[in-house]
């Protein structure tokens, strides 16, 4: 795991699944589950879908939990003439801490670009929250033996821009696309090397010390049985995790992890 400086986060990204009753039983049974120290050792985050969000942030708030709210996706802009969408500034004053951007689910199926993928980094920035940047290759690209070079150009154009002491405090997820909802994750040793290969990217086109600090997770059919080995990986920081996530037992699992070290 996480050098010295890098506490571990784990995020739950609940996609499209659990209404605002469902999501608050999720928490409720969430919080149950989880210690004081757990929360010192892991940080911890849960993404409903936006219908959600006021009422998890009240729950959270209400019973002092200290997980972090977090959204799955926004607009760049702060408001305007952009039916559906739903903004930085809108969700900072519901207490969102961290934003996830550049999903592969919001890239491959909602045609998001490198370049609006950059765009809202800087505006979740500049709303006061934490961007959760999503990089990954598709399997075909794996078999072509191209993952480093996919992955490293989504994070120099993600970050284009960005300053070191920003990109230092924000949290980049490597997410391999064949991994996500299959069943199938990386090896650890396979994680490792192209979270590595990411580390090194940011060292290359922003700076040592962003790279250093930057936290990195790893996401793609995370479970409570593999998280211990992926987490003793040097430079996986944390984990995205989507299926998992929605059942509060196996994600307590995965946030416990850190209770087999
Ligand atoms: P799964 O954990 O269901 O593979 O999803 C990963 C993911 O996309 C999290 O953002």
């Amino acid at each position: 795991m996480a050098t010295e400086g890098r506490k571990p986060l784990i995020s739950g990204n609940w996609k499209m699944h659990h209404n605002h009753f469902e999501a608050i039983q999720t928490v409720q049974k969430l919080s149950y589950q989880l210690t004081s120290a757990d929360y010192r050792a892991v940080d911890v985050s849960v993404h409903p879908p936006f219908t959600d969000l006021r009422s998890v942030q009240t729950v959270l708030d209400a019973d002092e939990i200290p997980i972090s709210l977090g959204a799955q996706h926004c607009h760049w802009e702060d408001k305007g003439a952009f039916t559906g969408e739903v903004s930085p500034l809108m969700l900072a004053k519901l207490d969102v801490a961290y934003v996830i951007a550049g999903h592969s689910e919001r890239r491959d199926l909602f045609g998001e670009t490198d370049e609006m993928v950059n765009a809202k980094v800087k505006a979740i920035i500049a709303a006061g929250m934490t961007p959760i940047m999503c990089v990954g290759e598709h399997l075909e690209e794996r078999e072509a033996g191209v993952t480093e070079e996919r992955v490293s150009s989504q994070v120099r154009a993600g970050l284009a821009g960005v300053t070191s002491e920003q990109v230092a405090a924000m949290v980049i997820a490597y997410e391999p696309i064949w991994a996500i909802g299959t069943g199938r994750t990386a090896t650890p040793d396979d994680a490792q090397a192209v979270c590595a290969a990411i580390r090194k990217v940011v060292g290359d086109a922003v700076s040592t010390e962003a790279a250093s600090a930057v936290r990195i997770q790893y996401g793609g059919s995370v479970k409570p049985t593999n998280t211990a080995e992926l987490m003793a990986q040097d430079d996986i920081d944390g984990a995205l995790v989507g299926g998992a996530s929605l059942d509060p037992d196996d994600f307590s699992r995965i946030v416990q992890y850190h209770l087999a070290e």
